[in-house]
């Protein structure tokens, strides 16, 4: 993208004066996503009718007419954020950052009344506090807007109206609109979140589609917590939108948003949705997590489609028919366990006992453990949870 300024949006000129160009129903954006879930997402944007798409670390780049960028915000699983370029231009200090801020027109995109807010992401030694540079992007909007309209938008944190994004490498400053505004983990079903160390929906959701769930088999989680990885792969089996239950997007905001292509887009969607002939079977020995993915599921749409049971692994009974298995187990660090060594030659143990003919996935981050399992893995899928480096295998049991 270096270089590339989209003719719809800011143009910056050499003779450091910065226009406004005309809004047209296209143009290119940026999806980020965990590492190790990059493919994923360009394929989901592929065939959601994005083109042009281009594969970088933890994003992905790609064209999109406005209904196509309106159907990737609802139905995408694996995209955390979509970012909408504003500008692009070089700084070498913060009071020429601020000027250059300053020669936009921001009543073209944020009225006084709205609310805003500024993340950033910077990487370099001319500006080397990441808070002192949104604050200097706050005072050049917030200092425009007090002297052309005596009046200037407050910045909220939680669910702002509008909010930019500033990503700053070296002396290249990237402004960024967020028209996620918060993260696209946060479906909107969650409704309990007090059992610890849930997985991510964005991850759990790209974990499902790496290993090519499709609904047409039994799901079970040996070990569920709070139910995440139940719930994506039930709304994947339902072909349920992402975001079918999240009612907050920044773009909702944009002066050009159109409510009644996002209403369109939403009513294709859920026409899409479909049956599940199937049973998602949820276990732990915690009622507490069962509790929660009981109400999250319930948050979903799905609890009708699900079974719970208090029940511990070394208790499972064998299954009659071949499924679809995928367990998060703990890693021994905010879920303590008494020996995390046992607990997975344990799970190994139940996968070969009471599996037979199931696809198995183990995805975790404690390496060392995972080697307790003792099966063979037909394949070892390197992911990123969070920062913590992990890997989804898959044992087919024969
Ligand atoms: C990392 S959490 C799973 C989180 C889940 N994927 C989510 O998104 O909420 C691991 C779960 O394993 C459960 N667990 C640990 N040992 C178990 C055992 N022996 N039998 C059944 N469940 C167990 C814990 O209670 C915990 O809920």
């Amino acid at each position: 993208m270096a270089g590339k300024i989209p003719a719809i949006f800011f143009s910056y000129t050499s003779n450091s004066t910065i226009q406004t160009m005309p809004l047209a129903t296209s143009g290119e954006y940026l999806a980020k996503t965990f590492q190790g879930l990059e493919e994923i997402l360009a394929t989901e944007l592929q065939q959601l009718g994005a083109t042009n798409i281009k594969i970088r670390k933890r994003a992905v780049l790609f064209d999109a007419d406005l209904e196509t960028f309106y159907k990737v915000n609802y139905l995408s699983r694996t995209a955390l954020r979509f970012l909408k370029p504003i500008l692009h231009f070089r700084a070498s200090s913060y009071d020429e950052l601020y000027d250059k801020l300053s020669e936009i027109d921001w009543s073209k995109h944020l009225h006084y009344d709205q609310t805003f807010a500024i993340s950033s992401v910077v990487n370099s030694r001319v500006f080397d506090h990441s808070r002192y540079t949104t604050m200097k992007t706050k005072d050049a909007i917030v200092d425009q807007f007090r002297a052309r309209f005596r009046k200037r938008p407050f910045i909220e944190t939680y669910q702002p109206d509008i909010r930019f994004h500033i990503h700053i490498n070296d002396r290249n400053v990237r402004l960024y609109f967020d028209a996620s505004g918060e993260s696209l983990h946060k479906r909107g079903y969650r409704k309990d979140d007090t059992f610890p160390a849930p997985l991510s929906e964005c991850l759990a959701a790209g974990m499902l589609l790496q290993a090519r769930w499709d609904g047409s088999k039994d799901f079970v989680d040996p070990m569920c917590g709070s139910g995440t990885l139940l719930i994506e792969a039930g709304m994947i089996a339902r072909n349920i939108a992402a975001q079918r239950y999240r009612s907050y997007f920044s773009f909702h905001h944009w002066k050009d948003f159109q409510p009644k292509l996002w209403k369109k887009v939403k009513e294709d969607a859920i026409k899409n949705e479909r049956v599940f002939e199937h049973v998602i079977k949820g276990f732990d020995y915690n009622q507490k997590a069962l509790d929660a993915a009981a109400t999250n599921l319930r948050g979903a749409g799905l609890r009708g489609y699900t079974e719970l049971k208090l029940q511990d692994i070394n208790d499972m009974k064998a299954q009659t028919k071949p499924g679809f298995l995928m367990v998060n187990p703990p890693y021994g660090d905010n879920i303590k366990v008494a020996d995390i060594d046992l607990l997975y030659k344990q799970l190994g143990d139940m996968l070969k006992q009471k599996f037979n003919q199931w696809d198995a996935w183990v995805f975790t981050a404690n390496l060392d453990a995972l080697k307790n399992i003792g099966l063979k893995t037909s394949k070892r899928i390197p992911l990123f949870n969070g920062p913590k480096e992990s890997r989804l295998c898959l044992y087919e049991m024969y």
